[in-house]
C-alpha cells in the first residue's frame, strides 16, 4: 500500500531555475518526481536505484513486467547502461537526439531488472526538452521514466492531467506547460536482427528508414495479438490508452461517418473528430483532435481528447479514422489501442 503523501506542484519555465536542485536532490534520494518531456509528462526515478523504481511500478500500478524507458541527458551516460554500442544505434541518436526516439539495446549489469522487466535489454532516450534535460543533469543519474498516467489511461500532456493521476503518490509534479509532441517516442529495437519498430511516435518510419534502410513494423503497432502471443514489448499487451467511454472507431469519408454517428448516437455520445466536423455535427457533443489534414495536430490533441470524452460526461465516444502514415501511424496505434480494437466500417 502506498502512504498518501503531500505532492509539491512547482512551475517552472527556465531550465535555470534554481528549485531544480532540490528537484535533483530528491531524485538522487530516491523520490519521485512527474516531470515535463517534449513528448507526454513523465514519472521519473533514478533508473540504478531498484527501490525507487519500485515506486514507480506503485505509484501507477503498473504490471512489474511492463520495462522502463532510462533518460538521459549526455550520450556519454548510454555506454554504461548497455553492453555495446552498435553504429547504427550511434547513428540513430547522431540524426534523431536530443528528441523523441528511444533506443532499445542489450543492458548492461548497471542497469536494474526492476528497470528492466527483467529483460536482458534497456530502452534509452535522451529528451530534448530543457527542462527534462536540467532535471537529469541536476539529478546526476540517468532517469527511468514511464509516462506519468495510471496505468491503463491516456498519457497526460498537460500538469493537470498528472495532478488528476498521481497527487499523494509522489514527491514532486514539475509543471512546464503543455507538451509538443503530444503522444509518446517512438520506441526502435536494435537487439533484434534487423531493426524493428516496436512503438510508432515522433520520429516516423519514414524517418528511421532514412537513417537504417528497411526497418520492420512489429505487427503489434497495427493489430492485437492473438491469444497466447508474445509482446516484442511488453506494453504492447495491456489495455491502453482508455477513458472510462467506450470508444469506436468509424472508419470512411465524414459523411458516412456523420450518417453513422447521427443514427447510433444518444445524450451520452460524443463524436471524436476532426476539427473542420465540429460545426457540421449537429446536436452531437464534440471532442476534437486535431486537423484531418495535420496528423502532427492529431498527435498533439489525442490524449487531452480522450481525457474530455470522459470531462463532458460522455459514455461513448465515435472517432473519425485518422491517417496511418507519418505521424499518422502514432495516433493511429493510439487510437485503436483506446477503443480496444473496435473499427466500423462504413
Ligand atoms: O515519450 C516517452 O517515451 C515517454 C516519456 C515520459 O519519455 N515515456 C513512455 O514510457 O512512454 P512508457 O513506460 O509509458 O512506455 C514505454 C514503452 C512500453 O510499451 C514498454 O513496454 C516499452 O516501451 N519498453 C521499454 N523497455 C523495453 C524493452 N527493453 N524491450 C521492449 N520494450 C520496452
Ligand atoms: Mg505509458
Amino acid at each position: 500500500m502506498i502512504l498518501k503523501m503531500e505532492t509539491k506542484l512547482i512551475k517552472i519555465q527556465d531550465e535555470n531555475d534554481e528549485r531544480l536542485e532540490e528537484i535533483g536532490q530528491c531524485l538522487r534520494e530516491g523520490g519521485l518526481v512527474a516531470i515535463p518531456t517534449e513528448t507526454v509528462y513523465g514519472l521519473a526515478a533514478n533508473a540504478l536505484d531498484k527501490d525507487a523504481c519500485k515506486k514507480i511500478f506503485a505509484a501507477k500500478g503498473r504490471p512489474s513486467d511492463n520495462p522502463l524507458i532510462v533518460h538521459i541527458s549526455d550520450i556519454s551516460q548510454w555506454a554504461s547502461l548497455v553492453s555495446e554500442i552498435p553504429q547504427s544505434a550511434l547513428k540513430l541518436a547522431e540524426a534523431f537526439w536530443p528528441g523523441p526516439l528511444t533506443v532499445i539495446l542489450k543492458k548492461s549489469d548497471l542497469v536494474p531488472n526492476e528497470t528492466s522487466g527483467n529483460l536482458d535489454t534497456v530502452a534509452v532516450r535522451m529528451p530534448s526538452h530543457p527542462i527534462a534535460r536540467a532535471i537529469i543533469e541536476k539529478a546526476g543519474v540517468p532517469l527511468a521514466a514511464p509516462s506519468a498516467n495510471t496505468s491503463g489511461k491516456p498519457s497526460p500532456t498537460n500538469a493537470k492531467y498528472v495532478f488528476e493521476d498521481m497527487n499523494g503518490k509522489i514527491e514532486y509534479i514539475v509543471d512546464s506547460g503543455d507538451c509538443s509532441v503530444g503522444v509518446e517516442s517512438t520506441v526502435i529495437t536494435l537487439a533484434t536482427k534487423k531493426p524493428r519498430l516496436l512503438r510508432p511516435g515522433g520520429v516516423t518510419v519514414e524517418m528511421l528508414e532514412s537513417v537504417l534502410g528497411e526497418v520492420e513494423v512489429d505487427s503489434a503497432v497495427y493489430s492485437k495479438l492473438a491469444n497466447g502471443e508474445k509482446a516484442a514489448s511488453p506494453g504492447m499487451k495491456y489495455k491502453h490508452y482508455s477513458p472510462s467511454a467506450k470508444v469506436i472507431i468509424i472508419k470512411g469519408e465524414f459523411e458516412k461517418y456523420k450518417e453513422y454517428v447521427f443514427s447510433h448516437a444518444d445524450e451520452n455520445s460524443a463524436a471524436l473528430c476532426f476539427e473542420e466536423d465540429a460545426k457540421k455535427m449537429g446536436t452531437v457533443k464534440t471532442v476534437t483532435y486535431g486537423k484531418e489534414s495535420d496528423s502532427f495536430s492529431q498527435a498533439a490533441r489525442i490524449f487531452d481528447a480522450l481525457r474530455e470524452v470522459d470531462e463532458i460526461g460522455a459514455t461513448t465516444a465515435f472517432a473519425r479514422f485518422p491517417e496511418m502514415s507519418g505521424m499518422g501511424l502514432a495516433v493511429f496505434n493510439r487510437l485503436v489501442r483506446a477503443a480496444a480494437f473496435n473499427i466500423v466500417e462504413v
